[in-house]
């Protein structure tokens, strides 16, 4: 099988159909300096490999950090040898922090380990030869006996394995005030979008001047990817990403007029405004809805907010039964000046520790299939079932289902979009990244 036919199953609906999709893809690659020559397996050193391990996350304030660093303590107890160097550059889905990696990178000045989205996004950084397999690490975690398989498939080419995976989150979630909601006489989940249009119009009317937040432009790209599995089904919206892709189709422009209504029941927002404050709106009062990724359920729990008093959650209007899925994945980088503590590194990352600490603070679920649900609060494991028996979708705004010149594109469309509200306008651009990118 070929990259393109790797990149089509990418956006696959189902996961189940992922499985035929190893052993595919680039050329096999090689490493090129002494920190981290190529997958060539390497034993662990008891306490760690030593000196500075720069890890590169856009982990640096709120849940986030929080979730940093309840692996960073563990890495610290368990690799006393190694140095942690925290190397994150903040801004949510990485709105400043790839373009930094991409020069790092570009630079030959790679982190001895970033964070990266399983999926088409890791596919770039593999074509550009900029990550290395970690077969070894992934085999000595437990393999395909402790990662689902279809993950897995997410991170191979070419028999390789790239990158450890840390979590898995779901991007198609509405967080919700309940106290908003009631004053405003709202007292059930809405069915469908325009139920939910309806509902945020109680809201207004109830003397709430927003009753649902956004961000700047990445967040725009999440709850319009949202609005489009609500309008397609997760089947065409998987389509969207190959050469079968309908861009002009009625569902698509059915998704950007219903988009533009939820637009008007939001604030206005600058492109730098990032994800906290948009979920604070909603601590606070200031508005009934959010739709965000599940590390906000962090941002609440960091709060002090009760699940069920202070705050709700449902999955978008028109999505449930779909996971629209996402997944940090931790790499190996080309010429890391230290490789082998960077393994260390993978090695805490992927394990069942490490998942249990780190997934707890973030909002997320472990990777891993052995971390006990039972040690989660009830978010975490109705995404955990969730994740088990929904169907799977692949996130665009956080690099499952395209990649990263694909996602600048639809981003610099959507962001004209939030300025000037040209329908016609998004859908022909939409349209056009499409005709650019889809393999
Ligand atoms: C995503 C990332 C998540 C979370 C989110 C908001 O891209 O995968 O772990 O960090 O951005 O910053």
């Amino acid at each position: 099988m070929d990259r393109r036919q790797f990149l089509i199953g990418l956006g696959a609906a189902g996961v189940a159909g992922a499985a035929t999709l190893t052993g595919c893809g680039t050329d096999d690659k090689g490493g090129d300096t002494g920190g981290t020559e190529n997958s060539a397996a390497s034993s662990p050193v008891e306490g760690g490999a030593g000196g500075d391990v720069g890890v590169f996350t856009w982990w640096a304030e709120g849940s986030e950090k929080d979730g940093l660093e309840a692996l960073e303590d563990l890495f610290k107890e368990d690799y006393p040898n190694d140095t942690f160097v925290n190397l994150a550059v903040a801004g949510g889905a990485g709105s400043s922090a790839k373009a930094k990696l991409a020069a790092d990178l570009q630079n030959g000045n790679p982190p001895d380990s970033f964070q990266g989205h399983a999926g088409a996004e890791l596919i770039d950084y593999i074509d550009a030869d900029q990550i290395l397999p970690v077969n070894d690490v992934i085999d000595e975690l437990g393999g395909a006996d402790v990662f689902p398989q279809d993950l897995l498939d997410r991170i191979t080419v070419n028999d390789d394995i790239y990158s450890v995976p840390s979590n898995v989150h779901r991007a198609n979630m509405v967080w919700a005030n309940p106290k908003v909601l009631a004053d405003a006489g709202v007292s059930e989940v809405p069915a469908d979008l325009d139920a939910w249009l309806a509902d945020m119009q109680k809201v207004k009317d109830s003397g709430v001047e927003t009753p649902i937040t956004v961000g700047g432009t990445w967040t725009q790209v999440q709850l319009f990817e949202t609005i489009l599995l609500a309008e397609l089904g997760p089947e065409d919206y998987a389509a969207l990403f190959t050469t079968e892709g309908d861009w002009e189709s009625d569902g698509v422009k059915s998704a950007v007029e219903k988009y533009g209504k939820i637009l008007d029941f939001a604030n206005t927002a600058s492109d730098g405004d990032d994800w906290p404050a948009a979920v604070d709106a909603v601590i606070e009062g200031r508005a009934a809805y959010n739709v965000m990724g599940d590390w906000a359920v962090a941002q609440f729990a960091s709060k002090d907010q009760v699940d069920g008093e202070d705050y709700t959650y449902f999955p978008v209007p028109g999505t449930d039964g779909v996971f629209d899925f996402l997944a940090d994945s931790f790499t190996l980088p080309n010429g890391a000046t230290n490789g082998e503590g960077a393994k260390d590194w993978l090695r805490l990352v992927g394990s069942a520790e490490g998942q249990k600490a780190f997934n707890l603070a973030k909002g997320s679920i472990p990777a891993r299939i052995d971390v006990p649900a039972d040690d989660f609060p009830p978010y975490q494991q109705s995404a955990m079932e969730a994740f088990k028996e929904d169907t799977i979708a692949s996130s665009i705004a956080h690099g499952a289902a395209v990649n990263m010149a694909w996602l600048s594109d639809m981003s610099t469309a959507m962001s004209k979009f939030y300025s000037g509200r040209d329908e016609a306008e998004l859908v022909s651009d939409l349209g056009a990244a499409a005709s650019t990118y889809a393999v």
